[in-house]
């Protein structure tokens, strides 16, 4: 593919691969239970600023970057730092992307693994009247299976890598088109089953009624990575679908818009999950498991469970395949910057991935107490350092190139938001974006230590 001429289809096409890429297991299975680890209202609070504050304007950076460049992302940032006269390494910042999104893949499809086993146990109706007790034995069951994870980690890649092999534009602005409004559908009739829940009241007041002492260091460390991960920003993802954005395209509108429907989705899903957790009585602070086991709980009383619950799976797993898609793309856009053939990146990326994705499958058994670094064994590790510390990272300097290297000229036609609209971007970039993430990345990466 001529990764210099091709286009998204239409404005729409971009908006809909946008918040394909934002939406997937951030808003449905990673939020509530960080949220549930993390305090609940005060975290949500967090995330929410951190999504205005910082968020939103380096997604419009990022997406900016990609637009002005029309390449990878590595090109795209060697082409554009050429054209400011600064230095060529600003295309490293492509590389650490790449790097990135490869760790959160990685682990991003063993847990996409666990909804196909999910999605299957009920459409057999395996939940169907279980206690609540033999429903959560059933996945601790089901994480110590290592085959069962490791084969659903590499059906999941598998499917992943053949839309990325067909090209993003051919392959995602079709299925984007059908699924994701399908999906917001679904997820509306969950938290209204939610609402119907005595449950309901408890989890409005978890989610919404923050205690300020619940805001620690760590939460705020937590909610930032959240915020970028969710969001899809810090990779140069986001960068790599720039590219494909028409000319014509307000790319403000398109961030606001993303990042509205992206929090919505989060508040949906989580008021759905924490009813079915206050009215059951669950522990909101369980960890990954939180989504598989109080969704089953909830859905093994009702009549049709085993239908409600499928559809949610099959939910999920659509909305995971396009953010899966969105991960993969800027490492394959790397390999074929490069000169690779697109079926040779694809094939390259795809074993690499599921390499790592073994291991990460593996810590819940065989590998569980291999532990490298902080205590945390791979699993662990890839599922916070990356989007805690690197998305962060990552989002740094690709703000401080946009704000602080990328000359004027280049930048404010791109943005679509006229030349005071430009100035607004860019001294949010300069002023609160690019401090505010430096002081907590700090800080929450010597609290790790
Ligand atoms: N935002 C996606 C989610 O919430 C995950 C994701 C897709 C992502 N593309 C990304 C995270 C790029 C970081 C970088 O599930």
């Amino acid at each position: 593919m001529n990764d210099t001429l091709e286009r998204w289809g239409s404005k729409r096409a971009f908006i809909l691969a946008m918040t394909g890429a934002a939406v997937g297991l951030g808003n449905i299975w990673r939020f509530p239970y960080i949220a549930g680890e993390n305090g609940g209202a005060a975290f949500l609070l967090l995330y929410i600023a951190f999504v205005l504050l910082l968020g939103i304007p380096v997604m419009m950076a990022e997406i900016l970057i990609g637009r002005g460049g029309r390449q990878s992302p590595v090109r795209s940032l060697a082409t554009l730092a050429r054209a400011s006269q600064a230095s060529p390494r600003w295309r490293y910042l492509g590389l650490f992307g790449a790097l990135t999104v490869f760790c959160i893949l990685s682990f991003y499809s063993v847990v996409s693994g666990w909804s196909i086993e999910f999605l299957v146990a009920s459409i057999n109706g395996t939940f169907e009247g279980q206690s609540p007790q033999a429903i959560g034995a059933g996945f601790e069951a089901f994480l110590a299976n290592p085959w069962l994870l490791v084969f659903n980690h590499s059906l999941f890649l598998f499917i992943t890598m053949t839309v990325v092999a067909a090209g993003v534009a051919k392959g995602l602005e079709r299925l984007n088109n059908f699924l994701m409004p399908l999906l917001y559908l679904l997820l509306l009739v969950l938290a209204g089953y939610g609402a119907s829940t005595d449950g309901f009241g408890p989890a409005l007041g978890w989610l919404f009624l923050p205690s300020f002492e619940a805001i620690t260091p760590t939460v705020v460390f937590h909610a930032m990575g959240h915020a970028f991960f969710t969001l899809a920003v810090g990779a140069c993802a986001l960068m790599a679908y720039g590219a494909y954005m028409p000319e014509e395209q307000s790319l403000t509108r398109a961030a606001f818009a993303v990042a509205l429907l992206d929090i919505c989705v989060a508040l949906l899903a989580g008021i759905a999950i924490f009813s079915v957790v206050f009215a059951q009585g669950l522990d909101p602070t369980q960890g990954p498991g939180l989504m598989f086991v109080t969704l089953p709980i909830a859905f093994a009383e009702l009549p049709f469970g085993s239908l409600w619950l499928s559809g949610f799976f099959l939910l999920l797993l659509l909305a995971t395949w396009t953010s899966a898609i969105n991960l993969a793309e800027p490492m394959v856009a790397t390999l074929t910057g490069m000169g690779w053939r697109r079926s040779i990146s694809t094939a390259a990326v795809a074993v690499s991935v599921w390499l790592l994705g073994v291991l990460a499958a593996l810590s819940f058994s065989t590998l569980g107490e291999f532990r490298p670094l902080w205590g945390r064994n791979v699993f662990e590790l890839l599922s916070s350092i990356p989007p805690d510390v690197f998305l962060p990272l990552g989002g740094l300097l690709i703000a401080i190139f946009a704000a602080w290297v990328l000359p004027e000229s280049q930048a404010v036609e791109s943005l679509g938001a006229g030349s005071r609209g430009y100035r607004l971007w860019r001294a949010t970039l300069r002023y609160i974006s690019i401090p505010l993430t430096l002081v907590v990345l700090v800080g929450g990466v010597l609290a790790l230590g």
